[in-house]
């Protein structure tokens, strides 16, 4: 049996102290339970010391971003290998934000999907349509075309692990999550594509489909009620100590 998931992605809102200051607190008040992974997605520069201060929790640790090779002269960038060294096992993957700002195409994500899996880090391939993309009537086709093309011609190993994190980008951080039901219609969706290219049990066994923007704890309950909803990748409801660990309370209450 798979176990739901909760990611927090703080992106660039921490600094190192605030990381630190966060995890001090949050080792301190969160339970770990049977049906619940927790994972946080520091910065780069808060990987090493976040690392040290999970060490022995039940708390997973995860990057942001990875590069595509694992080493040689590609100045800036970091390498995957770098990653699971300092005790990642989860990796985000093409985030909207990326996609947007830093112009990362499908071909990228589909790189740094295959590098994450070579070194056994997760990798969280992130996905979802614009506004504009919904208004054409697009958005399945959309995510389903991102999802292809980030697993085209992948197989996974016995130990890989996938996730795929369906994020409408014209939600994120508006603080109006779509409704639950069109999250759930999505997953499925994806979820088909999942299975049309990996056999059916290695989907059921290891990939999961999380749903990502505007998730907070007055929600999340919501959420976890439908069947094809494994998890969650949250950011705003992920800064505070307090307010992540009671969202993550919220969801394990769902069967
Ligand atoms: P918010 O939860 O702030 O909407 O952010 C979602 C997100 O982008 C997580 O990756």
């Amino acid at each position: 049996m798979k176990k739901k998931i909760i990611i927090a992605n703080w992106k660039m809102k921490l600094m190192s102290a605030e990381s630190a200051g966060f995890v001090e607190e949050f080792v301190k008040i969160y339970k770990s339970n049977k049906k619940m992974e927790a994972v946080l997605c520091p910065t780069f520069i808060s990987l090493q010391s976040v690392a040290a201060q999970l060490k022995d929790k039940e708390i997973f640790l995860g990057a942001q971003d990875c590069f595509w090779e694992e080493d040689g002269a590609f100045t800036g960038e970091v390498s995957p290998k770098n990653l699971k060294e300092l005790g990642c096992r989860f990796v985000i993957i093409g985030h909207s934000e990326r996609r947007s700002h830093l112009l990362e195409t499908d071909e990228v994500v589909h790189n740094k999907v295959k590098a994450a899996l070579r070194q056994g880090l997760v990798p969280i391939i992130c996905v979802g349509e614009t506004f504009e993309e919904r208004q054409e009537g697009a958005k399945d086709f959309v995510v389903m075309n991102q999802v292809t093309k980030a697993i085209e011609g992948l197989e996974l190993d016995a130990e890989d692990q996938l996730i795929v994190a369906y994020e409408p980008v014209w939600v994120i951080g508006s603080g109006q999550a779509v409704a639950p039901e069109e999250a759930e219609h999505t997953h499925q969706v994806i979820r088909q594509v999942l299975i049309d290219h990996f056999e059916p049990a290695t989907v059921k066994e290891r990939v999961r489909i999380i749903y990502g923007g505007s998730v907070d704890s007055s929600n999340i309950k919501d959420f976890f009620a439908f069947q094809n909803i494994d998890g969650a990748l949250v950011g705003g409801a992920s800064l505070e100590p307090e307010t992540f660990n009671n969202l993550i309370q919220q969801a394990s209450q769902v069967n």
